[in-house]
């Protein structure tokens, strides 16, 4: 008898683990909308009612790539159809005065400009005020910030980007900004690139206590304390990688060309 009951144990068991297996491939076999490769979509496409169900907090983007501004109507018009004053596919300026005109707009190492910068993550956006410097050889821009923030944290959870400058608006005789999309790197000073990226672009002798009548020998340890100092505080620089411009100047149709323009890294 006690044999039985505990074959009959072993029996139910074994049962009991062939239900829990067989629900589990049965899981396995319907696949969640995540798994299934999405096709991409324009920002403009409307999901239908028999799109797979999409689980909260997770956006179009996480699963379709997303042909972005490229077809978002009204900028397209602005940058290349017909719009006032311009039959589509007119003054369009040449990719390389476009990188001339934002080099000009937002200013060198004597001339630096503070921007918003948009970080990222988990889908909740920030946007945040920061002093950047161009280097226009490597087109890339470069900031230097305190170690712990918010945005560094959200740099490093997702390195896309995007930038705003734009001079404060006194209507439209005379507007300008410039929107930029970019890819993040965050450098600390053990990255040679740290110090190079001082010296060639980012005003930090402003820091230095340089006197104007200080011969050149002083300036240079000034500045060069300076700079181990930043190595050695709490710092890092990023280096925001520009990928796309998108730039206003209503000067641009003095020459003739539209008054928005767009430059593309490829
Ligand atoms: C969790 C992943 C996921 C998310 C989030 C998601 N999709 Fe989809 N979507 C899919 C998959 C998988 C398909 C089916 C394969 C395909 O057609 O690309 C699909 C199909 C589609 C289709 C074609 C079929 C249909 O239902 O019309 C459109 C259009 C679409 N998605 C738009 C969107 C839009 C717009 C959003 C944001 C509101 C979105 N999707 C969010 C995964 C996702």
């Amino acid at each position: 008898m006690k044999k039985f009951s505990r074959m009959f144990i072993a029996l139910t068991l074994a049962c009991v683990a062939a239900f829990f297996f067989s629900t589990a491939s049965a899981k396995e076999k319907k696949q969640p909308a995540q798994e299934i490769k999405a096709k991409a979509i324009d920002a403009t496409t409307q999901k239908t009612s028999n799109h797979p169900e999409i689980p909260q907090g997770v956006s179009c983007n996480d699963c379709h790539e997303m042909k972005l501004d490229a077809n978002t109507t009204a900028t397209k018009v602005w940058l290349e159809g017909d719009a006032p004053g311009k039959k589509a596919g007119e003054g369009i300026m040449p990719k390389e005065k476009v990188w001339d005109e934002f080099t000009k707009m937002i200013g060198n190492k004597k001339n630096t400009r503070t921007f918003v910068i948009a970080t990222s993550m988990n889908n909740v956006p920030l946007s945040t005020t920061a002093e950047f410097a161009l280097d226009p050889d490597k087109k890339v821009l470069y900031g230097l910030h305190e170690k712990g923030t918010e945005k560094l944290a959200h740099m490093q959870s997702n390195p896309r980007v995007s930038l705003n400058w734009h001079k404060e608006f006194e209507g439209f005789a005379d507007f300008r900004c410039c929107q930029i999309r970019g890819t993040v790197e965050l450098m600390d000073s053990s990255n040679p690139e740290f110090e190079q990226a001082l010296i060639k672009c980012l005003p930090y002798e402003k820091g230095a206590r340089i006197a104007e009548t200080d011969n050149d020998t002083v300036k240079e340890t000034k500045a060069k304390n300076m700079r181990e100092m930043l190595k050695k505080a709490n710092m890092l620089i990023s280096k925001i990688t520009i990928e796309q411009i998108t730039m206003a100047n209503v000067d641009f149709t003095k020459e003739g060309f539209r008054r928005y323009q767009r430059w593309v890294s490829k």
